[in-house]
Formats: structure tokens, sequence, C-alpha cells
């Protein structure tokens, strides 16, 4: 059995927040934040379930599909509306689903870690599988903290899985925790985000890079047949120093995070459905998927885009 990506989409809240919107109360600036992040702006407000029923219908919709033909869903989430039960059960239940759901938590990591399952999933009999990546990260975050409030935004974003015997969707996966890194990026029950930036900044491109080179070697691909890299978007700075020892460039590369900031699960599909809407992708293109997060964890994924052969 194998898999194919035929449907994506995604929402974000209506509310856009600029720089100088921070800059009016916050001790920063618009050429600050833009310098060192490549953030112009983020959208906020909304649920995590809310944002994840938007996008899971602009999924549907994309497919040409209703929820009773899906039969698993997926939530990627870090930033859960509850505590119990799942997001995807109201998720679920507002789109009509039939089947299974449940939420999955690899923070900035989690849309790779849910496509990973999910083409695993399809392979072992599912017939179609909604994977959507949601987060309301605003929520958690210090608003009064100049160094964690400019970072994130909200929105979701996903993808609909369906069997198709013979067709590899997932060439290759490398999945990552390593726990010892707890300490420089978390947020306890009911607080708001800790992050030692500059250290998160350092591993990341570190983590980023053995990743990639592991997961193109176990796929036989090299760099340059990757016909486009989604990063995960957290710092163009980031995405930058990556692409340098990668050897990708802008023109490949999929960039939402100056109007969104990070959305971490919602990162990667948000910027993989704008890539498509665009025509930036072809039947048969290799696409590289790349995320780290808090854990810190962190997914890489190649895949061949495409329904066809
Ligand atoms: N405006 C102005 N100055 C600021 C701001 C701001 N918004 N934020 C921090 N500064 C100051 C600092 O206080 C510091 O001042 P000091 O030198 O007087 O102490 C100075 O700018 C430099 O601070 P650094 O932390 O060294 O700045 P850096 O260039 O590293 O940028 C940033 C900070 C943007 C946070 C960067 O480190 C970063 O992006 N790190 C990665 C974060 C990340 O990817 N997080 C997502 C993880 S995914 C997840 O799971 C949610």
């Amino acid at each position: 059995m194998g898999s194919a990506i035929i449907g994506w989409g995604g929402a974000l809240p209506d509310r856009v927040v600029t720089n100088d919107d921070f800059a009016q109360r916050l001790d920063t600036s618009d050429a600050w934040i833009t310098e060192r992040t490549g953030i112009r702006e983020r959208r906020m407000g909304g649920t995590t379930a809310g944002l994840a029923t938007a996008a899971g219908r602009a999924v549907l919709e994309s497919a040409g599909l209703t929820g009773a033909d899906v039969d698993l869903l997926i939530v990627a989430t870090t930033t859960p509306d509850q505590t119990l039960p799942a997001v995807s059960s109201s998720v679920h239940h507002a789109l009509g689903l039939s089947g299974g759901g449940f939420d999955l938590n690899a923070a900035c990591a989690g849309f790779g870690y849910s496509l990973a399952v999910a083409d695993a999933l399809v392979s072992s009999g599912h017939r179609r599988v909604l994977l959507i990546g949601a987060e309301t990260l605003s929520r958690h975050t210090d608003m009064e903290d100049r160094s964690t409030a400019i970072l994130f935004g909200d929105g979701a974003a996903g993808v609909l899985l369906e069997s198709r015997p013979g067709r590899e969707l997932v060439l290759a996966s490398d999945l990552g925790v390593d726990g010892s890194a707890v300490p420089i990026l978390y947020s306890d029950l009911g607080g708001k985000i800790h992050m030692d930036g500059r250290e998160v900044f350092r591993r990341a491109v570190r983590i980023e890079i053995q990743s990639i080179t592991k997961v193109l070697d176990q796929a036989g691909v090299d760099a340059k047949e990757i016909a486009l890299f989604v990063p995960h978007q957290a710092n163009l700075r980031i995405i930058e120093a990556v692409n340098e020892r990668m050897g990708f460039d802008l023109d490949r590369t999929a960039i939402v995070l100056d109007r969104t900031g990070n959305t971490s699960a919602a990162s990667i599909p948000l910027a993989l459905a704008e890539a498509a809407d665009a025509g930036r992708l072809e039947d048969g293109d290799l696409v590289l998927l790349s995320g780290f997060g808090a854990g810190m964890t962190w997914a890489s994924v190649v895949l061949r885009w495409g329904t066809g052969g």
C-alpha cells in the first residue's frame, strides 16, 4: 500500500499584529524584529479547535470530499484548548468525520511526526487520513516579554492523505528527540513560554543540518534534487543558515513566517499549502520538510508530491 496527498489548506485568525504594534508598547522596533527574525507580522486569535476545523474544511474542499470520506484525524498541536479531551474530538465532530481521531504533541516538529505516522497508518489499511497542525501560541506567550512575544503567531493548516497502492509518498523520515534540552524551551501547565533563544537557535541549526543530511541519505536523494524545501518557520536566519550549508536557495524554499510568525506545528503545512496554491509544486517533485521544536524534537521528511504514477 502507498499514499498520496490529495488535498491541502490552511486558516489564520483575522487579527493582524504588526511589529509596530509591539514597538508601541515594548522596548523593541520593526527594524530589530525584521532583521533578527524575518517576521513582519503575525495573526492572533481564536481557539486551536476552531482554527483546526477551519483548516480541515479548506483541506476537504480542495480535495472535493466531505468529512464522512475521512476515516482518521490527527491534530498536531502543543497548545490544546483543554487538558482533556483532545482537540481532535471537537474537530472530528465539527467536520462530521468518521473513524478515529487523536492529538500528537511534538511541538514544532509535530507536522513531520504526524505525516510519518499518517503515512504508516494509510499503509496499514486506513483509506484517508486528515492531518492538521494547529496552534494558538499567543495564549501561552507573555506579551510583556519582548524576547518571545514577537516570535509567535496562531494558525492551522493540513493535508489529506489517501491510499494509493504502489505509490510511495514518504521516501524517508528522520524523527528525533533530545530530552536534555527541555529546560531551554518549555511552558508549565497554565504558564507562559520560557526560552533561551540563543541556545535554541544554536541547536536548531545544528539539528536541522544533521537531520536533513540523514534523511536525504536514507532516501538516496541529493540535495540538488529537492524541488522545494519547506522548513519550520521560526526565524529566517535559522533557515538561511541551513540553506547555506545544504545548498538550497530561497527560490527553492517555502517561506510564510514574514506574515505568520512561528506557528509551531502549523508552520510547515501553512508554507506547504501556500506553495501548492501558488503552483510551485508539480507532480513527482521531491519535497523536503524539516522542523525542530521544544523537547527538543525534530522531524525531517522527504516526500514525493502529486497523485500520478
Ligand atoms: N527587541 C529588541 N531587542 C531584543 C528583543 C526585541 N524583541 N528581544 C531580545 N532583545 C535583545 C536582548 O535582550 C539582547 O540584549 P542584550 O545584548 O542587552 O542582552 C539582544 O537583543 C540580543 O539578544 P539575543 O538573544 O542574542 O538575540 P538573537 O540575535 O539571538 O535573537 C531570537 C533572539 C530572535 C529569540 C533568536 O535567538 C531566535 O530566534 N532563537 C530561536 C528561537 C526559536 O526558534 N524558537 C522556536 C522554537 S520552536 C517551539 O517549539 C515553539
